[in-house]
């Protein structure tokens, strides 16, 4: 037994544990197993105590303290490697939960084009291809520009056809101020600020006095359009605004052209297209006629031309209006108009 115990012995048994210890690098119970084998009830440490019992006292003594510094420093690196397993399991827990691949993705709602918005920018779009350019005027117009220069006087009833918004302000020398009730009173803007030829679109909010129901707004959107120069004819008009339907609305779309009265137009008419809904077979969208209206159009009216200082009989010019509610809810059959401002999201994302 006395040759069982040296101080090289020791040392041996010192290092064989360490690199045990460190070659350790995921499993606890793997430095479980260690612990028991050299400091267990009949570990190789416990062994070497063992022997310690039969040596003389003096050796006792030397053995005694080496054993003990190294089981002490041992059992250290044990704990710390223990410690060191221990963060590294729960760092990769953390890492885990933060990555795992077999969870479904987050959804993200992004923004969309209001359908409202998208069928402006098509209608602006058709216009600017055919060399139109765009005009804006104020939403508060005086009264002159928005009735009386287009020829709707004052005892007119167009005047209470579109019920109007006045403002409470003081009257200016061109009349009340009112909200304006269609884009039309841009064309006097234009005409007044500019020569022809003129080839102009006028988009804009315009406001009625309505009750609101699934086809009335009391403010909506309208797009004007206003061609003056010389020589300009009715085919024009029809050329143009067919152009712009069958852009709108598909190649094969039918159409017509109806008379119909505006003060600010001579002749007047009305443009329908064959309705989407039923294809012109007669449904009640279309109160069986088997088309709906799209916009309003005419030539300009000379008197029009004559308030702006222009010589009637050498311009002419076509305009139309159209409601740009109307045609986002006939492009996309939209049975109310209401739909386009409640912002709700499931509406929007229809689009
Ligand atoms: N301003 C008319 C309306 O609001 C539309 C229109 C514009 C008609 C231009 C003819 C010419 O109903």
């Amino acid at each position: 037994m006395k040759d069982k115990i040296s101080k090289s012995g020791i040392e041996q048994l010192r290092k064989e544990c360490l690199s045990e210890i460190e070659s350790v690098t995921t499993s606890q119970e793997e430095l479980e197993k260690i612990r028991i084998k050299y400091f267990g009830r009949k570990g190789k440490f416990k062994q070497m105590f063992e022997v310690l019992k039969e040596i003389p006292l003096n050796e006792k003594k030397i053995y005694g303290e080496l054993l003990n510094s190294v089981v002490a420093e041992l059992k250290l690196k044990l704990e710390g490697k223990l410690k060191e397993l221990s963060v590294k399991k729960v760092k990769e827990k953390n890492e885990l939960s933060i990555l795992e691949l077999t969870l479904p993705g987050m959804k993200f709602s992004i923004g969309r084009v209001h359908p409202l918005q998208k069928v402006y920018d098509e209608i602006i779009d058709v216009f600017l291809r055919l060399g139109f350019d765009i005009k804006y005027g104020p939403e508060i117009e005086f009264e002159d520009y928005n009735f009386t220069m287009l020829n709707i006087p004052y005892d007119h009833p167009a005047r209470d056809m579109q019920d109007t918004l006045y403002l409470d302000l003081p009257v200016t020398k061109n009349g009340k101020l009112l909200l304006r009730t269609h884009t039309s009173p841009v064309q006097i803007r234009v005409l007044l600020s500019e020569k022809p030829p003129i080839k102009s679109i006028m988009p804009g909010r315009v406001y009625r006095h309505e009750n609101l129901d699934a086809t009335h707004l009391f403010n909506f959107h309208q797009v004007e359009g206003l061609v003056v120069d010389k020589g300009i004819r009715l085919s024009d008009l029809k050329g143009v605004l067919t152009y712009f339907v069958k852009s709108i609305f598909g190649q094969d779309i039918k159409c017509r052209f109806r008379q119909s009265y505006f003060p600010f137009t001579e002749p007047s008419l009305e443009m329908d297209i064959c309705c989407l809904v039923c294809k012109g077979e007669g449904c009640g969208v279309c109160k069986n006629s088997g088309y709906v209206e799209v916009l309003g159009c005419g030539m300009v009216h000379p008197q029009v031309l004559y308030n702006v200082g222009l010589g009637y009989e050498e311009y002419t010019g076509f305009a139309f209006g159209l409601g740009v509610e109307r045609i986002a809810m006939l492009k996309y059959r939209i049975d109310d108009i209401r739909l386009f401002y409640e912002n709700d999201i499931r509406f929007i994302n229809m689009f």
